[in-house]
């Protein structure tokens, strides 16, 4: 068992680090404010290859392996899960899903520019009445011989209208249910296609999540992913390999609460010394850092079990379970050991304890890993 990074990762991590406390945090107040995040800041992400690390070098893609995709996303997360989330869905949905399943035609002519942040991806699996029960896909693609006609409604969609490219999955024929789905590249402009209302959210407001509307749009059939029939399998896998980003995202939201909370601990004082020389605090900040570190591994091992060639279902649904969790437990005390600071947004941890939540939520609930994790453990 090997636990050190190579040279490579370290430099990568170190890369993200710098580029999340120079060009993240400065705004990163006024974005969660606002509900906006600059597409300046999103070409800056690509240039510096976050937006395609681990897609083939042929098309743009950094070639890396999921290990340093995953000590990123730490870091950007630590700073800003807005900027994170849009990396995650980028690379681990989009860009992975074209790279692994797309023909040569579509990765030469989405994927090549999805990588280096010309053009940015979203991933429409989620309906008004199929976000977790997948397979209820009510999103109609009827195949029309050369072409399909897309229509319906999908929600809850990052990088909603902010996005270029969209891979959408709708059912292609309801008797074959699952069987019958298919997945599709969209691009923003055609028409038919309209962006709904942005949602206000509680977290993760940098980042824009929208509805999309499907009105008749005409889509080349050479925008299929895959085999007729493939969506739904398409989207399992590239959602299986998402799980990780938002472990490492959940991760990083977790760490950097506990780093802002362990600082001020060692500088804020009460009943005549820093706060930290108390156990009501110490033991918290005890407590804090083991859930990091296990979530630290279970990361570490969904992501290894990845580049090894392993199924990662079950590492990376585990990771996602117990990372989120932490997340949450951890960015709630992160504000406790604040105290009335930690309730106003200058100190950060407000905004990551809203942050944590949508980890525990989207791909996947809780309560979807847990129903990949039983299914797995009980199937042997
Ligand atoms: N890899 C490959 N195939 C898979 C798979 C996987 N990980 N998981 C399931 N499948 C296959 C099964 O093998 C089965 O195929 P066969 O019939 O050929 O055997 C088929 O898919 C159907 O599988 P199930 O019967 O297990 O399907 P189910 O209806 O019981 O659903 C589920 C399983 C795990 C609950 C699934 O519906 C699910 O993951 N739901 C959650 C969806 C989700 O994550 N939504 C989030 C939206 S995306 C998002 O949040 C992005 C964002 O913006 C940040």
């Amino acid at each position: 068992m090997d636990f050190k990074l190579t040279e490579e990762h370290i430099m990568i991590r170190d890369a993200a680090r710098d580029f999340a406390k120079t060009e993240l945090l400065p705004g990163v107040i006024e974005r969660d404010e606002k509900q906006e995040f600059p597409r300046e800041l999103v070409k800056k992400m690509g240039e510096l290859g976050f937006l395609g690390m681990m897609a083939s070098p042929e098309y743009g893609g950094g070639g890396m392996d999921t290990i340093s995709y995953v000590l990123a996303m730490e870091e950007l997360s630590k700073i800003d899960a807005s900027a994170s989330v849009m990396v995650s869905v980028n690379n681990s949905l989009v860009c992975w899903g074209l790279d692994t399943f797309g023909n040569e035609e579509q990765k030469k002519k989405y994927l090549s520019k999805l990588t280096t942040g010309e053009k940015l991806g979203a991933f429409c699996l989620s309906e008004p009445e199929a976000g977790s029960d997948a397979t209820s896909q009510r999103t109609t693609a009827i195949d029309k011989g050369d072409h399909y006609i897309l229509n319906g409604t999908k929600n809850w969609i990052t990088n909603g209208s902010s996005a270029d490219y969209y891979l959408v999955i709708a059912q292609t024929d309801k008797e074959k249910k699952h069987k019958g789905i298919n997945a599709f590249i969209i691009e923003k402009d055609w028409e038919g296609f309209e962006i709904g209302p942005k949602e206000q959210k509680l977290g993760i407001r940098g980042s824009d999540t929208h509805s999309l509307n499907f009105n008749d749009v005409k889509v080349p059939k050479e925008n299929r992913i895959g085999e007729d029939g493939f969506g739904f399998k398409f989207a399992m896998k590239t959602l299986s390999g998402g799980r990780i980003g938002i472990a490492a995202q959940a991760l990083g939201i977790a760490s950097g609460a506990y780093e802002l909370a362990k600082d001020y601990s060692k500088q804020r004082k009460a009943f005549g010394t820093e706060i930290c020389n108390h156990q009501a605090i110490a033991f918290k900040l005890a407590d804090m850092r083991t859930s990091i570190e296990a979530s630290r591994h279970m990361v570490m091992k969904a992501a290894w079990d990845k580049d090894q060639g392993q199924n990662y279902d079950l590492s990376g649904a585990m990771a996602k379970l117990y990372a989120s969790k932490t997340a949450m437990d951890v960015t709630v005390e992160a504000v406790q050991v604040h105290g009335g600071n930690g309730y106003v947004k200058e100190y950060h941890v407000e905004r990551l304890m809203r942050d944590a939540k949508i980890t525990q939520i989207y791909e996947g609930t809780s309560e979807i890993q847990k129903i990949v994790i039983s299914r797995s453990i009980l199937k042997d």
